[in-house]
């Protein structure tokens, strides 16, 4: 459960998109609230996130396996390289926002996290963010709604 508020440019080279996405906290069973998650279309085009408010954890992995997460809070700064698809989860029980920018002619590919999924996911267990493979989703019960979009706000 999330929103984004973006001031997108002309999707040409050397513009910069940018905005907040606040992330609701919550969880769906042992899931944190989390964004959908996406590789950018461009794959060259890197992404910058600087933490507001809140407390969670950026997740990002390479089409080859790698994967890495990195805590994104208030002040952090956290860099998404090229080819690295990332995503964002809520941990704490206050909302989680961050600033974003990204090249405007990098685009969005959810459609292989969609069919696939993360490689990590990141559950409560005793009361504690614990970051395990995606095949553990398998008992929890995959939810369909946790990382749902609920509005994008377009500022011109
Ligand atoms: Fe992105």
């Amino acid at each position: 459960m999330y929103e984004v508020f973006e001031h997108p440019q002309p999707e040409v080279n050397g513009q910069i998109n940018f905005g907040v996405t606040i992330i609701y906290p919550g969880k769906v069973g042992k899931e944190y609230y989390l964004t959908r998650g996406h590789y950018h279309t461009k794959e060259t085009a890197a992404e910058l996130y600087i933490g507001l408010a809140g407390e969670g954890m950026m997740i990002m992995q390479t089409k080859d396996g790698q994967v890495s997460s990195l805590p994104i809070r208030a002040g952090d700064v956290v860099y998404v390289p090229p080819f690295w698809a990332h995503r964002t989860v809520n941990l704490g029980k206050e909302k989680l926002s961050f600033f974003f920018a990204y090249p405007s002619d990098g685009g969005h590919n959810y459609e292989i996290i969609r069919q696939r999924g993360f490689a990590k996911i990141v559950i409560e267990e005793k009361g504690r963010p614990k970051v395990v493979d995606n095949s553990a989703r398998a008992n929890l019960g995959w939810p369909s709604t946790h990382c749902e979009c609920l509005a994008t706000q377009v500022y011109y």
